[in-house]
């Protein structure tokens, strides 16, 4: 694996998630792997998560890491043969080339615009860095996916599924802002591998990319969605076919301990309490969120180290 920018970039799933929880039971088995190699983190945007985990992951691995809140510093430029006269101080080609120089690996977090389509799904800032770069690429979230956390995901059903093939419901909730599509495509994209039971539910009008959905199976009836459910992933998305728009804040798309019935709930997080999910569900012992969250640590690990071992 030379980038892992998408979730199929794994050669196998399967053998990841076990190599990822047996990673878990010994974290820091492979420190030599990591030794005088160090991993460069770019945030074009916010982060708690991915940003400690990945840090953490790769500290495991034995790695140094350096991190840059890339708005901080010179305001790059992406296009190519632009007249540089007016904003931006630095373009994309020296950028990614010097910054190449001082790391092994680079991790970049560049969300979506959600009001230029045809810019965000051209990766602009994620495919730049693969081409301008001479090191390998991880997304920690893009414009359009998030491979890290399905892939975190993909453990942490793995570790807590009782059956064989569970029932995973994935269910769009109420938001007051606008956010990216990225968990929910990763998400659809890795379940599809999977050996699940999978239901997609959402009002009207959040249709999600059809070359991503594909022939899961998508239904308007949240509660008919989660009948018998398994597990329950909650999130919210804009509309993908009025781009970015809010269309829909009707808060009987909340999930509920009634709604939830047996299943384990999952959240890539943050969550918005009380407005995606009620307080009584995040506090049960149904709700998974927190080991959810800690498998971020083991997804980017065991990444890292399939990279690191290619290099
Ligand atoms: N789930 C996730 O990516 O969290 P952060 O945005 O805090 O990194």
């Amino acid at each position: 694996m030379k980038h892992y920018t998408h979730i199929k970039d794994l050669s196998d799933l399967k053998t990841t998630i076990k190599d990822a929880i047996l990673l878990k039971m010994d974290p820091f088995k492979n420190q030599d792997i990591g030794k005088n190699k160090t991993l460069m983190m770019l945030f074009f945007n916010s982060s708690l998560r991915t940003r400690l985990s990945t840090e953490k992951a790769a500290k495991n691995l034995g790695m140094s890491v350096m991190t840059l809140d890339i708005n901080n510093v010179w305001k790059l430029e992406f296009e190519d043969g632009s007249v540089m006269n007016m904003n931006s101080t630095e373009h994309i080609k020296e950028a990614a080339h010097v910054i190449s120089q001082y790391a092994d690996i680079i991790a970049i977090r560049a969300f979506p615009t959600l009001t230029d389509k045809k810019k965000d799904e051209s990766e602009l800032i994620l495919k730049s860095f693969i081409k301008y770069a001479t090191v390998p690429i991880v997304s920690m979230e893009s414009a359009t996916g998030h491979p890290l956390q399905s892939l975190t995901d993909a453990i942490t059903i793995s570790e807590f599924t009782e059956k064989r093939k569970p029932k995973v419901v994935l269910t769009w909730a109420p938001h007051p802002k606008a956010l990216p599509q990225a968990v929910a495509n990763s998400f659809i994209e890795t379940m599809q591998l999977m050996d699940v039971d999978f239901t997609i539910t959402h009002p009207k009008g959040y249709e999600l990319n059809p070359e991503i959905v594909k022939d899961s199976n998508v239904t308007y009836n949240q509660n008919e969605a989660l009948k018998d459910a398994d597990f329950v992933y909650a999130k919210n998305w804009s509309s993908y076919n009025n781009y970015g728009q809010i269309l829909n804040q009707d808060t009987n798309w909340k999930i509920t301990k009634e709604k939830l019935g047996q299943a384990k709930f999952m959240h890539c997080l943050p969550v918005r309490r009380n407005v995606v999910v009620d307080d009584d569900v995040l506090d049960s012992d149904q709700s998974i969120v927190i080991q959810q969250a800690n498998n971020r640590t083991f997804a980017a690990q065991i990444v890292l180290k399939n990279i690191l071992e290619q290099l």
